[in-house]
C-alpha cells in the first residue's frame, strides 16, 4: 500500500521535531504574506473533507478558510448528516472519501476512529481532535508563544485543570520543543499515562500535582481548559476542579513575563476569570488567529 508515503497529521508523537518546525515556518511565512511554494494558491483544484462527529467554531472555520485561501476548496459532513451516523464504516467511509477528495480532516471521540481512518484512507488525514489528542491546537500554542516570547526551549509550561486531550498534545511538544510542563491536576484528572511515559522516555521533564501555585510558580505560560470537554459526563468535575481556576492571584505567582492561553471556547469564571481572559497576560485572541495560519502549514506539509 501507500499508506507509508502519505502524510498524515496524526498526532505529535509521530513526527520528528524537524518537521513540526517545518510546519511552523510555513505557517508562519502564510501569517507574514508570503507565498512559500511560489504561488498564491498552492492548493488549487484541491478538495479537504472534513468530519465532525462534535462540534466545532474555530477548528472548522480556519481549517475552511485556510484551504481557499490557499486556492482549493472545502466539504464538511456533520455526523448527523453522513452515512457514517447510520453505520456505515470507517474503513468504507475512508475508501470512499479517498476516491474523492485529497485530504480528510476528522473531529471524533474514540482515538481508535482516527486510527482506523488513517490506515484505510489513500490520502491525508488530519486530527482535528479526538478525547485523547489535540495536536492542531497546540501547534498554534507553540507558534503563538514563540511569536511573544521566543523559542521553547527552557521555558517553563504550567497546565491547570483538567488532564485532557489538550494537555496530552502539550506533554507531547514539551518532548519536541525543550520546555518543561508542569501541571496541576485532580487526582481523577490526570493526563494520559501513555503520553507522560512517551514523552518522559524522550528526556521530556512533565511534572503531576495537584496543586496550581506550585505548578504555576515561575512559569513562562500559564494553560488551562474547559472543566467539562465535549463528550464529557459534567459529574462532580466543577467540584473536582473549583481549586484549579485560573484568577489574578494565581498568575501573580508566574513569571512577571508569563502569558496566559486557552483554546477557546472558554467558560468565563469557570476555569479562567475575566480579569485574566481579557488581561495584559492573555494571548487567547492571537491564539485562536494562529490556527488559521498553522492549518495551511499543515495542509501545505500534507499535500505538497
Ligand atoms: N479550540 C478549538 O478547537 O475550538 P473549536 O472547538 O471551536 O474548533
Ligand atoms: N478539551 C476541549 C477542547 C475543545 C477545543 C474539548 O475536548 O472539548
Amino acid at each position: 500500500t501507500r499508506a507509508g508515503q502519505i502524510r498524515h497529521f496524526l498526532d505529535l508523537d509521530r513526527f520528528d521535531t524537524e518537521t513540526l518546525r517545518r510546519i511552523l515556518d510555513l505557517g508562519a511565512a502564510y501569517k507574514r504574506g508570503d507565498h512559500p511554494f511560489g504561488t498564491h494558491k498552492p492548493l488549487s483544484g484541491r478538495m479537504l473533507a472534513m468530519i465532525f462527529e462534535k462540534p466545532s467554531t474555530r477548528t472548522r472555520v480556519s481549517f475552511e478558510t485556510g484551504v481557499k485561501q490557499l486556492g482549493g476548496d472545502a466539504v464538511v459532513l456533520s455526523k448527523g448528516d453522513t452515512q457514517l451516523g447510520r453505520g456505515e464504516t470507517i474503513p468504507d467511509t475512508a475508501r470512499v472519501l479517498s476516491r474523492y477528495v485529497d485530504a480528510i480532516m476528522i473531529r471524533t471521540d474514540d482515538p481508535r476512529k482516527l486510527a482506523e481512518l488513517s490506515e484505510y484512507a489513500t490520502v491525508p488525514v488530519i486530527n482535528g481532535l479526538t478525547d485523547r489528542t489535540h495536536p492542531c491546537q497546540v501547534m498554534a500554542d507553540i507558534m503563538t508563544f514563540e511569536e511573544h516570547r521566543g523559542r521553547l526551549d527552557g521555558k517553563v509550561v504550567a497546565w491547570v485543570g483538567d488532564g485532557n486531550n489538550v494537555a496530552a498534545s502539550w506533554i507531547q511538544a514539551a518532548a519536541h520543543f525543550g520546555c518543561a510542563i508542569r501541571l496541576a491536576c485532580p487526582p481523577e484528572l490526570t493526563p494520559d499515562s501513555g503520553v507522560v511515559a512517551w514523552a518522559r522516555e524522550r528526556g521530556a521533564s512533565v511534572e503531576i500535582g495537584t496543586d496550581p501555585a506550585a505548578a504555576v510558580a515561575g512559569a513562562h505560560l500559564v494553560i488551562t481548559d474547559t472543566w467539562v470537554s465535549m463528550g464529557c459526563a459534567d459529574g462532580n468535575r466543577h467540584h473536582l476542579l473549583s481549586p484549579y481556576q485560573v484568577n489574578e492571584a494565581l498568575m501573580a505567582k508566574a513569571d512577571p513575563s508569563a502569558l496566559f492561553m486557552h483554546c477557546l471556547p472558554a467558560h468565563r469564571n469557570e476555569e479562567v476569570t475575566d480579569a485574566v481572559m481579557d488581561g495584559p497576560q492573555s494571548v487567547v485572541w492571537d491564539e485562536a488567529e494562529n490556527r488559521l495560519h498553522v492549518q495551511k502549514g499543515i495542509l501545505s506539509w500534507c499535500l505538497l
